[in-house]
């Protein structure tokens, strides 16, 4: 059952003007609340937020609650995304190769030459005759020592690096293979007399950059030219890339170069090689 419709509650006031009057007296009474809360303890009419400035200053500080529905994309967003659309398509247009098959999908593309297989690495060449080691040695020559020994072997002061044109390191009575073998794969410091002038360069360790037949190759190409012939007979050059590996071996792992001193007390018939 649905109780009796109760009178609606009177309103003393009828008109605009005194409900008008009524609020603004709501508005300044003494025992109004904040926003917070807390009991209003201004005196009514005396400014403050019981006054109709108070109120609305109360009201302005509140928000709207958030809607449901569209809402317009934040400009930022919209500047987001517009450059990560350009940035997309500078990357493909500029990544892309022209979308070739070839470039894009290497998996069924036959490469000329065969695999490399780390564990089976293709052999060095094994040059035999001086012929053969001066002409891979003047390229070696022209690549890397050309930098400090100078075109002739004439060396260059500036870098404290000794002539090898001459140096009887190099080539005559006291030339060493075992000795040159050692100063290009190790390096050499401190100081060094050649054709009686001293030197205190540094000379870094070729024997990293350069493979065993690189070295004998360039250390042949030291002795055969710049006017000199070390190596008379052609068919049996003095310095093979087998000795070159030999002291490699020997040596082993070292990170110090070679001196002078220790040069000096390897023995000029001493051979890394085994004894035939
Ligand atoms: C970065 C400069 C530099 C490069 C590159 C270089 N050398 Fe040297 N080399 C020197 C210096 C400096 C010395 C003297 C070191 C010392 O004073 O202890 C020297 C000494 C030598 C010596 C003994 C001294 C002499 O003059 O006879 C030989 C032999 C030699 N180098 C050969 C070579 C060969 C071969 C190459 C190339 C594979 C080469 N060097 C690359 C700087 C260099």
């Amino acid at each position: 059952m649905t109780p009796p419709d109760e009178p609606p509650p009177t309103v003393p006031i009828d008109t605009v003007q005194a409900l008008h009057a009524a609020h603004m007296a709501e508005m300044n009474d003494p025992t109004m609340v904040t926003v917070a809360g807390d009991p209003v303890d201004d005196q009514p009419g005396v400014g403050g937020q019981d006054t109709v400035q108070g109120m609305h200053g109360i009201l302005m500080r509140e928000h709207a609650e958030p809607r449901d529905g569209f809402e317009p994309v934040p400009v930022w967003v919209m500047a987001v995304f517009g450059a990560l659309l350009m940035w997309g398509g500078y990357y493909i247009g500029s990544g892309s190769a022209d979308f070739r098959r070839d470039v894009n999908d290497g998996s069924d593309i036959q490469f000329s030459g065969l695999p490399v297989d780390p564990d089976n690495p293709a052999p060095d060449p094994d040059p035999k005759t001086v012929a053969d080691l001066m002409s891979i040695g003047e390229a070696r020559y022209r690549a890397v020592c050309i930098a400090c020994h100078k075109a002739e072997g004439e060396g260059d002061p500036a870098q404290k690096a000794p002539p090898l044109r001459g140096s009887e390191w190099v080539v005559g009575p006291e030339a060493s293979p075992a000795r040159l073998a050692r100063i290009v794969l190790y390096g050499l410091h401190q100081p060094i007399t050649v054709a009686g002038k001293q030197h205190d360069g540094v000379m870094p360790p070729q024997g990293v950059a350069l493979k065993d037949y690189e070295i004998a190759a360039a250390l042949t190409y030291v002795r055969n030219s710049f006017g000199f012939k070390a190596d008379a007979d052609d068919a049996n050059p003095s310095i093979t890339p087998a000795l070159v590996k030999a002291a490699r071996e020997k040596v082993g792992k070292r990170a110090e170069s070679f001196t002078e001193k220790e040069l000096k007390a390897i023995p000029l018939d001493y051979t890394d090689l085994p004894k035939k």
